[in-house]
């Protein structure tokens, strides 16, 4: 007979999750590290440890995988967690071909951290694709895409570069972030494998960070899913949870949010203090029509604009603005605006007098007017 449990051992037996079959209609956030295991060796819903998988990342991983039609999603605890993750399923030796106007990330991650694993790489103008083919070299194994491109909004041609990639028996990556599967489909237009920062508008809160591979090539699939548990950059569940939920809104916030920056581009565009708007939904892009055909349903809510003037000028302009709170990222639903060349450092290609802005859902009239103010503001 087991004798009476002692203060201890009640303390840890009364507190088991008795209510496992309860039936919540919204998700739980399961903290649990590791899964009860069966007497005869196996495990319900094959849970077994939190790195190897969670109920709340599942939920994730297979939202993400069906909104961009893919077989296959892995979830990591940022951008370039995930970003990481494509790099190392290369083999040393492999060259990757890239956008000469990249998140400035994924460009330091290559220089300062990849080159030394020797993976070799070169930085293109990707909205040529004659340039994509020229660079190709015989060991190039993976040609990286952003379009639109991080700061600048350059678009690259995703279905000629994929061509161009599997003509060479290399593979395609498209970073879809600042689109996400509402406004364009990479996988449908022949890419193998598309990143997301989820931090952005899936999370759409600035609240989390986090990231995600999807493919539907299963050897792909196979390497990715073995980085993601071996290595372990594995997102917490409280953070799925976030994303989950920014999931169920992402249409509506992203929709939106696009409907606002082409208004503010339009107006943007027609200030005497400003140089130049970069924004695909614009006529006067140069790849408008291209923006068209690819981005079947939309322009998205990133914009970068050039101040006429020096970079103090174009630093103090954004200061006056009282809707657009002056800080990095994108894809909340608050506006943001920043000086990327500061951020991003002096090797930068960015040029100084640039601005890029995340539109949120405030309403459109209260973020123009906001600009209209800060531009007619003189030092
Ligand atoms: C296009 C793009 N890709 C990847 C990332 C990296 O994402 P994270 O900050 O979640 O690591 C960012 C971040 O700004 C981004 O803009």
């Amino acid at each position: 007979m087991q004798q009476k449990p002692k203060f201890e051992t009640v303390a840890i037996k009364s507190t088991e999750n008795k209510y496992s079959d309860s039936a919540p209609v919204s998700m739980p956030i399961y903290l649990s590290s590791t899964y009860v295991r069966n007497s005869d060796g196996s495990y319900k819903n094959d849970f077994v440890y939190s790195r190897s998988n969670n109920p709340n990342r599942a939920i994730v991983e297979e939202s993400i995988a069906i909104l961009e039609n893919g077989k296959h999603a892995f979830a990591f605890s940022s951008g370039m967690a995930a970003v990481s993750a494509v790099f190392q399923s290369l083999k040393t030796g492999d060259h990757i071909l890239l956008p000469d106007d990249i998140y400035f990330a994924v460009r330091k991650l290559m220089e300062e951290v990849f080159k030394r694993w020797d993976l070799s790489c070169d930085f293109v103008d990707m909205t040529d694709y004659g340039l994509v083919e020229k660079a190709i070299k015989t060991n190039t194994a993976l040609i990286w895409v952003e379009s639109p491109s991080n700061p600048q909004l350059k678009l690259s041609d995703i279905a000629a570069i994929a061509e161009i990639a599997h003509k060479n028996k290399a593979i395609c990556a498209v970073d879809n972030t600042w689109l996400t599967p509402v406004f364009q489909n990479p996988l449908e237009l022949g890419a193998d494998i598309v990143i997301h920062s989820t931090t952005k508008y899936f999370g759409g809160h600035s609240d989390v960070i986090g990231g995600c591979v999807v493919m539907n090539d299963e050897i792909i699939a196979e390497k990715i899913k073995n980085i993601q548990v071996l290595s372990g950059a594995v997102p917490a569940p409280f953070d799925c949870w976030l994303i989950a939920r920014g999931i169920q809104t992402l249409h509506l916030r992203i929709k939106k949010q696009s409907k606002n920056a082409l208004k503010l581009a339009k107006y943007l565009e027609n200030h005497p203090k400003i140089e130049k708007v970069n924004y695909p939904g614009l006529k006067s892009h140069p790849q408008h029509l291209l923006a068209k055909k690819q981005q079947k349903k939309g322009f998205g809510a990133m914009l970068s604009i050039l101040i006429k003037g020096s970079e103090i000028e174009t630093t103090f302009m954004a200061s006056k603005l009282n809707y657009f709170t002056l800080a990095t990222s994108l894809g909340g639903v608050e506006s943001l605006v920043e000086h990327r060349k500061s951020v991003e450092g002096i090797d930068s290609p960015t040029p100084y007098n640039l601005l890029r802005i995340s539109v949120g859902i405030e309403h459109i009239d209260d973020l123009i007017s906001d600009w209209d103010n800060a531009l007619s503001i003189d030092k």
